[in-house]
């Protein structure tokens, strides 16, 4: 058996007939960047979400710079986030001139919120905690350190959409929040595509202004912005796809806890820690383990394709080389740089699939 790490054909034929006419639909009204459909997704995300504004843009990443930008930040200033995350997160930190300040992961691998408070100095303006592989930071936590330290906080729902925190679903604690919907996300478009979210209206302006060279009117250009704007086709895609995305989620968060249980046997394995009070989304199900490469070579020998997210800490990357961050300073991030794995998971996965992955991870550990 053959099994990917996400199967983003099977989605397409499971609801081809539902995106063929969206995508063709577009061409037919030629409307190719933002136009009515745009709005209409712009307008069913944040009613999903019950967030009042939803701002599209070109990818989760100008969808970051463009709020840190529109709340002034910049030159002078710092914005703490988390150890582990894609580059996105902090080199968006570092092109509006501010440096990102790094803290190390928790049991959840998000945000220690626990260590974020001795990384807070005068100039620390925002933080960016990451809903890391689908599961949401301690946003109670995060939320109540924000207030008293008067912070923003953007919270970085890539990996995260419809994710729950408690009754609430994740992008609904911060002063706004930022996704993507890359084609690999649990709500991905056929191209990149982005989006902000806020209840704060002017914030909502300045962010609209932002991603549309600095104008809302035609031609009135009231700041230099940048050019991310959501094309008519992904805003289609993403229309067809929002009334499945539930059950999508479902899916996966039954696969997480299938795999939970019957890993949680294989003593050498450390599985998924999910809070309570949480539904996880698992856009990723990571693993991790002393023998992280001979499970990873023995599972490629089996079909099985796996991944690491990611295989260097933020800190630890060439482009923070200057700030000499040292191991000792994020033991958690530091010690699974060789034991993060990540198993195939994606909604269409059969519980044959599942089977067979439950099967061989535990075939390798009785092997060795
Ligand atoms: C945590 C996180 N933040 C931000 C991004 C950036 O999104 P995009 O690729 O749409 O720019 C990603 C994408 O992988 C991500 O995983």
């Amino acid at each position: 058996m053959r099994i990917p790490l996400v199967d983003l054909k099977a989605q397409y034929q499971s609801i081809k007939s539902e995106l063929d006419d969206a995508v063709m639909s577009v061409i037919s009204k030629t409307a190719f960047v933002r136009g009515p459909f745009v709005i209409d997704f712009e307008r069913e995300f944040s009613d999903i979400s019950g967030v009042k504004n939803c701002i599209s843009c070109g990818n989760g990443t100008d969808a970051i710079y463009a709020v840190l930008r529109s709340l002034g930040i910049g030159q002078g200033d710092e914005v703490i986030t988390v150890a582990n995350s894609w580059i996105s997160t902090s080199e968006t930190i570092g092109q509006t001139g501010a440096l990102p300040v790094f803290v190390d992961i928790d049991d959840h691998f998000t945000i220690d919120v626990n260590k974020i408070e001795e990384k807070i100095t005068p100039n620390t303006k925002a933080i960016i905690p990451v809903h890391l592989y689908g599961q949401s930071c301690d946003m109670d936590a995060i939320m109540r350190i924000c207030n008293q330290h008067d912070l923003f906080c953007i919270e970085d729902c890539a990996q995260a959409h419809f994710a729950t925190y408690k009754t609430n679903m994740v992008g609904t604690f911060g002063h706004a929040a930022t996704f993507s919907f890359y084609p690999g996300k649990n709500l991905g478009a056929y191209g990149d595509a982005g989006a902000v979210i806020t209840n704060n209206d002017n914030l909502a302006r300045q962010v609209r202004l932002f991603v549309n060279h600095g104008s809302i009117k035609k031609h009135d250009h009231e700041i230099e912005g940048v050019n991310s704007r959501l094309d008519g086709i992904q805003a289609a895609v993403l229309l067809a796809k929002l009334p499945h995305i539930h059950e999508w989620n479902t899916s996966r968060n039954r696969i997480g806890l299938s795999y939970n249980e019957r890993l949680s046997e294989i003593e050498e394995l450390v599985t998924p820690v999910i809070r309570p009070d949480n539904f996880h989304v698992f856009h990723v199900y990571c693993v991790m383990t002393n023998h992280r490469n001979e499970l990873m070579e023995f599972l490629s020998e089996k079909g099985i394709s796996t991944a690491i997210h990611y295989p260097t800490p933020l800190p630890f990357l060439q482009a923070y080389a200057y700030q000499d961050n040292q191991a000792a300073d994020f033991p958690r991030v530091h010690a699974n740089i060789s034991r993060l794995l990540s198993l195939p998971i994606y909604p269409e996965m059969t519980e044959e699939m599942i089977d067979y992955i439950v099967a061989s991870t535990t075939e390798f550990f009785c092997s060795i």
